[in-house]
């Protein structure tokens, strides 16, 4: 990874993706989102400012745990004046999204679950396959259907 000299104190986005290991269209993306900001120079380059590297590494390695960029983009506003997350910021909010992510590896062990019993089978039924119909959504219609058969 290319080192950026210290007296460097704005970066080119084509620097901060070779800097960061970010693509630029996931820069680009980010800023379109308010995630990360750039001024404009005279020629309409953009330029981000040196702590933008902290702020994308914050938010890729976020990402990585599954986080959701919304949730990010709300964990970043909500610092004070939108700063680039500290060491205990990032402490502090890992150690939240730690519960989000537990629960989400519960849920995700329940679907492998389900998803074992639809191995070999293959009828997606809204009786009986929990993945095809998981909330049950026809079920009230199901009833409704067979009052109706019924002459109700
Ligand atoms: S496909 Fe038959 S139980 Fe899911």
């Amino acid at each position: 990874m290319p080192q950026i000299p210290e007296k460097i104190h704005e970066l080119t986005v084509g620097q901060l993706a070779a800097r960061s290991g970010a693509a630029v269209s996931a820069l680009h993306f980010y800023e379109a989102k308010g995630l990360i900001t750039s001024r404009r120079t005279g020629g309409n380059q953009r330029r981000f400012s040196r702590d933008t590297l902290r702020r994308v590494a914050f938010i890729r390695a976020a990402q990585r745990v599954g986080i959701p960029l919304a949730t990010i983009r709300s964990a970043l506003a909500e610092l004070p004046e939108e700063r680039t997350p500290t060491r205990e910021d990032w402490a502090r909010l890992s150690e939240a999204w730690r519960a989000e992510l537990d629960e989400r590896i519960t849920q995700l062990n329940r679907l492998r679950d389900h998803l074992t019993d639809c191995i070999g089978c293959g009828c997606l039924s809204l009786d009986t396959c929990v993945l095809s119909n998981p909330d049950d959504k026809f079920g009230e219609r199901r009833a409704g259907s067979r009052l109706m058969a019924e002459g109700h």
